[in-house]
Parts: structure tokens; C-alpha cells; sequence
């Protein structure tokens, strides 16, 4: 969730851990703050409640921090509010050890406790205080610090990726990792630790991914790895391929829009690797098939978005394999004593690949005996590391904390993937695989064909943006949809905003339908078409006003002005989500421009969740 940055090199680290922050902004940020050691072993920090620009203020107008190593950390307050006591690095009583700190500490109070009756003053709410004054109380034992930092993470209960200064080491940085992402950055006399490799991009590619329980030493010159029992370990250095471009706004106002005009680029080239003589090949899936064939029941393990994209895949794959598949959150699966063994194919979809319910769900998957196969967007994560499968989406960097861009490349391995397990078990035609390909291949046109015609989403958000509460219905596949489009929404927005099954509304939510309520309706699941129009004449009946998602060829058929309907392409239905999500994404985004919100940096939420 926090941030984290950290720099041992040549030259004065502060405008490099800033740089980094600026990166890394979008994990935490309610607060920020940095911390350096000086050559002559002066420790000294500054850190402060709000947005970076606050912390960069501060930093203008106090004596310069001066030092070449440093580390940095933008916030996600869990324990104690946010504020600058409460804010990052959290410094041991007697100035020594500054620790940034991701996760949380889940036996906090009680290291609290003791340590308070060794006399040490706590000054701040957080859990992550208790790891600063412990380090710094077993290093006046015996002035050993790896030594008092391993003592330390022994006696944590909970999640951490910490980074570490004492005021003694001027030239040492200490990191240390358990189901919290870690990475360290090799760099030209000068290395790095970044809680994620978008914050490294401008000065290197090269790194490695920290696993559970390791510790690192970093000095400008050498990184030396350590195993959980303080012995020496050699670790596997790995090249990034995202570019520093691919990590900024390009000219676009945000993040969000940008994520969402890359659409067909992060499909075409999510597609492409995996179509091999005209036929759906994933190499990451080579010799399995036998497994695969032996699966009797599949479960799609997600959170949030990537949820969404399960329960359209529970549609396609229940209709094309004829296999039962379930789509579950990740935080409840994990509790609710699943029904799993080894026929049952775990799939855990998740962007970041460190989302800590998802990564919960999957050691419990595989606890039970199940094989796990997961869709990821970031190479390296403990996600994909912890996985027996993993299928790789390339959306690449994504940056605005609602997903677009890589919920759209979810979908399309999703569906793929339902076209590669029927065929493989026999369950689709040559016939329907072929018309399923040909249409695939349009795929990323037909998407960049809908951006071109944002204006129609822009100016339906101009006309609905300050309405307090939005329904979003639909059924069957479209349903899934209503799932995604009111969460962008009400994600953004803040509008209140709900997504029902349209055959349901009748069952209770009617009730809420009145004059002016704004209804988005569904309609690009033709089978079911129909029906929904039958439920957007008993919505207008009760005053509410429609925006309907319709594709091409029913658009007469629809009961909505032109300027309530958002025409998307005729395309195959399996590929109907890929194309109608996106007039969803753009009218949340233009709604939230209209409301003057925060579009990439939605109030109280952060990009990737590591704490339950
Ligand atoms: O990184 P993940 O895909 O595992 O994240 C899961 C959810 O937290 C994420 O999809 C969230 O719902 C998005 N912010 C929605 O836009």
C-alpha cells in the first residue's frame, strides 16, 4: 500500500528519494516524508501530513538534508491518523535508526508495552514505531546492526518490507521483506530499494526481487543478500522491459485517461504472443495440458476489478468448457472453508500481483491442494512468483489507482483462455474457434474506433455529473459489466452508485427509482436484449432517466436518445466486454472531471492493497 524508496550512492539522495516518491505516489498518500545520514554520521529527517508537494514545501524551507543515502516513504495510513507525527520514517528515540516501513505489524502493542517499560517513549499511533525503537534498542547492546535487525524481524508478527538507517553506518542501508513487496535496483555506483520498479525506471532495469525473510545490506558499490538465518545467498538479477516513458502522463491530464486511450495497444500486444498458426497458444501452459484436461471445477479468486473480470470469465468458460466455475473474493474465499483439491484450477487474477487478500487466498488454495494458476500485470510479483502458472498481461505500468488498462487485458486472456480449455477438452467446434479468431483480430480496432468517439461519454457526463445516486443494470454477461461500471464510478466520482442484475430490480431496488434517478442500462448481451429493454420501460415509467450501452446493430432498437446511447461495435459476444467497459470508463472519467475530483488519486484509497 505505502511506498517506499531508498538510495545509497555519490550524490545527494533527497531529489532522488523525491523522485522516486513522485513515482510511487500513487501506492500511499497521505502523507510523505525522507530520511538521509550525512557523511559524519548525522541523521536527519523531515516528513509531513499530505500530498508530496506538502513534504517537497517543507524541504524548500528548512535547512537542506545532506547525505548520499537516504529513504523515503509515501503513506497509507492503517494505524493512527494521518499526520506528521504519524508520517514516515519513524525514528528510535535516541536519533540513531530511521525505518520506512509497508505492511502491518500485527503484535505491535505488545512490543509496545515492553519496550515502554525499558523506558522508551513512543511518540507516534503506528504500528511501524515499534520496529525503529526495537532496532534501536537491541544496537545499543551490542552496536551490532544487521545483528539487531534480524533480532527484531524475529520477534514482528504481521507484514513488512522495511528500509533501514543508523546514523553510525553513513555509507549502509538495511531492507528486509515478509508478504510485502521489496525490490532492489542496481544502478551505476549507487543502488536502490523501491517497494515497486516504477520508482526506479529513470535509473535502472536491472534488479532483483526481495523473497520472504531475506535481508539485504545496500552500499553504493555492492548489495549483499541474506537468507532468514543470517547465512549469505546469491540472488537472480532481472531486466525490465517497461520504459520511463510508459511510467508518465505523456501530455495527457491523467493517468486514468492516458490508461484508458492504451487500451487497444496493451490488448493488440496481450493477444499477439499467444496466437501461433491460427491457433490460441499460451507457452506459459506448455506440457500441462494433460492437467488441464483432469480439471473439474475452476474458482477465479480476485478482488475488486479483477473480480469483476472473473465473473465475466465465469460466464464464457461455464458456457464454452461446460466446467463449473465459481468467482470469489479473495477476501472471502479464504474463510469460507472452499470446496478445493487437486482437480480444481485456482485462478487468481490481479494487476499489481500484490494485492495481500489475493496473495491470502492463493497460499490458502494451494494449502488445499489445488493448482494455481494466475493472470498478473507486474513480472516479478509474489503473485506471479507464488504461482504454479502464470499468464502475463501486458498492459504495462498502470498508474491511475482505477484500473482500465489492465482490467481490459484480464479480460481478453480470460476469454482466450476459455477458448483454449474447450478446445483442448473438445468442447468447441472448429466452426465457433474459427469465428471467435477472426473477430479477435479486430479487436484492438474496434476499441480504438469507441475512443474515437469519447465526445458522446464527455457530453453525457456533462448533463449527469452532479446526480447523487446511479443504477447500473444489466443481465448475464452485461451484468459482469454494471459490476465494473458503477465501481469506476462511485470509485472516482464519489457518487453513490449500484450495479443489479436487471431481472432483480424488481425484487426490491425499484423501489429507490425515482424522477431523475440516472440508470445506466446494458443492452450488448443480445440474447437477453429484450428483456433488459423491458426493464429500462419500467425504469422510465418511474421517472428515471436512461444512458443505454447498446451495439450497433440493436441501436434502433433501443428506447433512449442518441445522446443517451453509447453505440459500441458488433463484435463477437465473448468480446462484448472488452469493447462496452470502455464508454463505462469514460463517462466515470469525465463525470469525476466535471465534479472537480481527484481522478488518479481517488480520496482514501491507494493502487495496490497489502494489508487485509
Ligand atoms: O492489483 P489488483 O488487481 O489485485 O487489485 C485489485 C483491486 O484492488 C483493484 O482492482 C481495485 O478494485 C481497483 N482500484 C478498481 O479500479
Amino acid at each position: 500500500m505505502c511506498g517506499i524508496i531508498g538510495y545509497a550512492g555519490e550524490t545527494s539522495a533527497v531529489p532522488i528519494l523525491l523522485d522516486g516518491l513522485e513515482a510511487l505516489e500513487y501506492r500511499g498518500y497521505d502523507s510523505a516524508g525522507v530520511a538521509v545520514v550525512s557523511p559524519d554520521g548525522k541523521l536527519q529527517f523531515s516528513k509531513s501530513k499530505g500530498r508530496l508537494k506538502v513534504l517537497r514545501e517543507h524541504l524548500a524551507n528548512q535547512e537542506p538534508l545532506v547525505g548520499n543515502i537516504g529513504i523515503g516513504h509515501t503513506r497509507w495510513a492503517t494505524h493512527g491518523e494521518p499526520n506528521d507525527v504519524n508520517s514516515h520514517p519513524h525514528i528510535g528515540n535516541k536519533n540513531k535508526i530511521a525505518v520506512v516501513h509497508n505492511g502491518i505489524i500485527e503484535n505491535y502493542m505488545e512490543i509496545r508495552a515492553y519496550l515502554e517499560k525499558k523506558g522508551v517513549e513512543f511518540v507516534s499511533e503506528t504500528d511501524t514505531e515499534v520496529i525503529a525503537q526495537l532496532i534501536e534498542y537491541y544496537y545499543f547492546k551490542d552496536y551490532d546492526l544487521l545483528g539487531s535487525v534480524y533480532k527484531t524481524l524475529h520477534r514482528l508478527r504481521g507484514a513488512y518490507a522495511i528500509g533501514v538507517l543508523c546514523a553510525d553506518y553513513p555509507g549502509r542501508m538495511i531492507a528486509a521483506r515478509k508478504d510485502a513487496p521489496l525490490l532492489i535496483g542496481y544502478g551505476d555506483k549507487c543502488n536502490f530499494i523501491a517497494s515497486d520498479v516504477t520508482a526506479l525506471l529513470k535509473h535502472t532495469r536491472t534488479v532483483s526481487y526481495m523473497n520472504d525473510d531475506e535481508v539485504a545490506v545496500i552500499t553504493p558499490y555492492k548489495i549483499t543478500f541474506f537468507d532468514g538465518d543470517r547465512g549469505v545467498i546469491e540472488k537472480e538479477k532481472t531486466e525490465v522491459e517497461w520504459d520511463v516513458s510508459s511510467a508518465e502522463k505523456g501530455g495527457y491530464a491523467h493517468f486514468m485517461l492516458k490508461e484508458i486511450m492504451e487500451q487497444p495497444e496493451a490488448v493488440r500486444k496481450t493477444i499477439s504472443p499467444r496466437i501461433k498458426d491460427n491457433r490460441i497458444f499460451f507457452e506459459e501452459l506448455a506440457g500441462k495440458e494433460e492437467l488441464l484436461k483432469g480439471i473439474n471445477k475452476i474458482y477465479m479468486i480476485a478482488c475488486g476489478s479483477a473480480y469483476h473480470v472473473g465473473m465475466v470469465g465465469k460466464y464464457i468458460i461455464e458456457k464454452l468448457a461446460r466446467i463449473p466455475v465459481e468467482a470469489a473474493l479473495a477476501s472471502e474465499f479464504r474463510y469460507a472453508s472452499p470446496l478445493v483439491d487437486e482437480h480444481t484450477l485456482i485462478i487468481v487474477i490481479s494487476q499489481s500481483g500484490e494485492t495481500l487478500d489475493s496473495m491470502a487466498a492463493l497460499r490458502e488454495a494451494k494449502r488445499l491442494g489445488a493448482r494455481v494458476l494466475s493472470i498478473v500485470n507486474v513480472i516479478g510479483s509474489s503473485i506471479a512468483r507464488e504461482s504454479d502458472e502464470v499468464i502475463y498481461t501486458m498492459a504495462g505500468p498502470e498508474i491511475a489507482v482505477a484500473t482500465t488498462k489492465a482490467y481490459n487485458t484480464q479480460l481478453i486472456i480470460l476469454t482466450m483462455f476459455g477458448y483454449y480449455l474447450a478446445d483442448l477438452i473438445g468442447a468447441v467446434s472448429k466452426e465457433e474457434y474459427d469465428e471467435f479468431l477472426s473477430e479477435l483480430g479486430k479487436l484492438p480496432e474496434q476499441m480504438q474506433k469507441l475512443l474515437d468517439s469519447a465526445d458522446v461519454c464527455q457530453q453525457a457526463a456533462s448533463k449527469y455529473f452532479n446526480r447523487n445516486s446511479v443504477f447500473f443494470i444489466g443481465r448475464n454477461l452485461d451484468y459482469a459489466l454494471c459490476l465494473e461500471g458503477s465501481l469506476k464510478l462511485k470509485e472516482i466520482s464519489y457518487i453513490h452508485s449500484e450495479s443489479y442484475a436487471a431481472g432483480e430490480l424488481k425484487h426490491g431496488t425499484i423501489s429507490l427509482i425515482e424522477p431523475g434517478t440516472l440508470v445506466v442500462a446494458m443492452t450488448t448481451y443480445a440474447p437477453l436484449l429484450e428483456k433488459t429493454v423491458s426493464n429500462i420501460v419500467e425504469v422510465q415509467s418511474r421517472g428515471a432517466e436512461v444512458i443505454s450501452v447498446v451495439s450497433e446493430s440493436d441501436k434502433d432498437k433501443m428506447n433512449t436518445s442518441y445522446e443517451n446511447t453509447f453505440v459500441v461495435p458488433d463484435s463477437h459476444p465473448f468480446l462484448k466486454p472488452n469493447l462496452s467497459v470502455i464508454p463505462l470508463q469514460l463517462f466515470a472519467y469525465y463525470v469525476a472531471l466535471n465534479r472537480g475530483c481527484d481522478i488518479d488519486k481517488p480520496r482514501n484509497l491507494a493502487k495496490s492493497v497489502t494489508v487485509e
